[in-house]
Order: structure tokens, then sequence, then C-alpha cells
């Protein structure tokens, strides 16, 4: 008899579906009564899959006393609780590598964006203000600037790789010293008053919780710039909205809110930020790879009870 897996929504139709051919398939997001659901099903589930956004709900994991295995759709990990899982013997999975192209070119996207006012610019074609008013006003260029990079591993690497041709200069902050060229910094604070640009692409979770605050911002200064594409919850946000709104920094290109999918709506006043719906590895390309490393990392564990990409 096949394995009862549960999924708690479609990560990929046609990847669902695969699992739908190939597991005794539950979806969450579709069962009504989810009290009788657990009753009665609860204890043959053995899989769970779910995503690096939605996580595992409060109390889930009590009511899957035999669940063996968790499968993320999504690199990041901070929203399990990895001493949890392996107090119950749960492996966890998740999808790194195959987002890293498209999670780093967002970051690039964000940042050229940010600093040539890609949506004023585009507003000024659109609304008739350039010929109305001549051209819009000047922006700022990336070449010769100073790029702090806040995390570099693959996601952080990925983005100096591309951003080094557009004449940049490199530094970093991270837990440790890398074996590279670029110029490390044991501080944020430091890298933050070293940086033109400030770019975050580490994890999220309790350690680096908040860590771009009202200190790191001023050290910005007026005519830095932030990039979030890592966690919402590596920004102090109501310091970010006070920076912007005091003009502590110059502008900001964000991917990655506090409290997703309802993004605090002061952002939206400022003209001076990029919004991006956290959509760095939203592309067809990329979330095909995501969900398809899903199934293998289920077929693997259910074959021969290993992971291909393990977190835990
Ligand atoms: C996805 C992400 O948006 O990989 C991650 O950690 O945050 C994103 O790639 C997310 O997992 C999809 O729900």
């Amino acid at each position: 008899m096949s394995r009862s897996v549960l999924s708690l929504m479609d990560f990929r139709p046609t990847y669902t579906a695969m699992l739908a051919e190939k597991y005794d398939l539950h979806r969450w997001d579709e069962v009504d009564d989810k009290q009788a659901f657990l009753d009665q099903v609860g204890s043959k589930i053995t899989a769970l899959v779910t995503s690096a956004g939605v996580g595992v709900p409060d109390g889930l994991l009590d009511k899957l006393p035999n669940l063996k295995v968790i499968t993320s759709f999504g690199v990041g990990y901070d929203v399990f609780d990895l001493d949890a899982c392996r107090a119950r013997g749960i492996r966890l999975s998740n999808t790194p590598d195959v987002l890293t192209d498209d999670v780093a070119d967002t970051a690039i996207m964000l940042m050229h964006a940010t600093l040539r006012r890609l949506v004023v610019g585009d507003d000024w074609a659109r609304s008739g203000q350039w010929a109305a008013n001549g051209a819009m006003p000047l922006t700022r260029s990336v070449r010769g600037k100073k790029l702090g990079i806040l995390g570099l591993g693959r996601i952080g690497q990925a983005i100096v790789s591309r951003a080094e041709p557009s004449g940049v200069e490199v530094g970093y902050f991270g837990r440790s010293k890398k074996q590279v060229d670029y110029r490390y910094f044991d501080d944020l604070v430091a890298l933050a008053q070293w940086s033109d640009i400030l770019i975050a692409a580490c994890p999220g979770g309790e350690a680096t919780k908040g860590i771009i605050n009202a200190d790191v911002l001023s050290a910005l200064g007026p005519d830095g710039y932030v990039v979030n594409i890592a966690r919402g919850s590596v920004m102090d946000e109501p310091a970010l909205i006070n920076a912007l709104r005091d003009k502590v920094i110059a502008g900001a290109g964000l991917d990655v809110f506090y409290n997703e999918p309802n993004m605090d709506p002061a952002f939206a006043e400022f003209e001076n930020v990029v919004l991006y719906p956290h959509g760095a590895s939203g592309t067809v390309e990329t979330r095909n790879a995501m969900a398809q490393l899903v199934v293998d990392n289920l077929d693997a564990w259910d074959q021969r009870g290993e992971l291909v990409t393990p977190v835990i």
C-alpha cells in the first residue's frame, strides 16, 4: 500500500498530480472538517509536504504521531522548529541551489531598479509627465559603488558574481570570514558605514532577527540603499520605515516583509522604494525545479529512506 502523504497546499499543479499518482495524497487545504480528518487519517500520515512560507501550523505535529519526514518547497527553513522535529525523529528537506540564480537575479534587479528609479521612470513615461514636464529627475549610478553583502552564502556569492561586472567594490559581513578576496567586516554597522548599497542575503531566524536596525541604517547614511531578498525578519521594519520617511537612507528594494502577505502599508507611500511581493524564486522554471526536488526528496525517502537535500 502506498504511503499516506499530507500536502498543505498545491505547490505546483503538475507536481501535486505526480504525488497523487504515486502516493495516497491528502490535501489539507481541501479538507473542510480538519478535526474529523485528523481523527480518521492523522495516524496514517508519514510524510508532510509544505513550503518555506507556510511551514507547519501550530499543533499539527502533535496530530500526526507517525510523521517521519517533511519535504519543504523553498530553501529557507526558519519557519520550522528543528528541535521539535529532532525530538520527534522527523527529517526535513528543502530546495537549495535550484533557486539561487533567480533569487540573485532578483537582488540585482532590485538594486538597479532602486538606484535607477525604474518604477518612477515607468510612471513618468506612462503618465505623460515626460511629454508635459521633460526628462525625469536624474538617478544614481551603480558603477563605482561599494556593495556590502549581509551573508555570503550560496545566494550572496551569486549576487556578487552578477554585481561585479557592474563595477562595484564588494565587502561582506557574516558569521565567519571566507576564503575570498572581498573585504570582510566582523561587524554589520561597520559594513553599513563602508557600503553605499547593502544587500541582505542571510538566512532568517532568531540569529538574524531585526539585524538591520536603526544603527545599521544610520551607518548606511543618506546616500545609502538597502536591498532585502533574505527574510522580512532580518529587517527592523519600524526602523526602516522611519529611515525612509526621515531620509536617513536614500532608498530600498524589498522582496520580503515581516508580515507577508500583509505588508506594512507604509511602504507603499514611498517613491524611493521598489517593492516585489516575495517573488524572487517565482519563475515557472525555478518553481518547477523546486517542485521536482520536493518530489525527488519524497521518492528518495519512500524508496531508500534517504533525502536528496536534507536539512536535518
Ligand atoms: C518561496 C522562499 O517564495 O525558498 C525560500 O525560502 O522563501 C521562496 O523561494 C517560497 O518557499 C514559496 O512558498
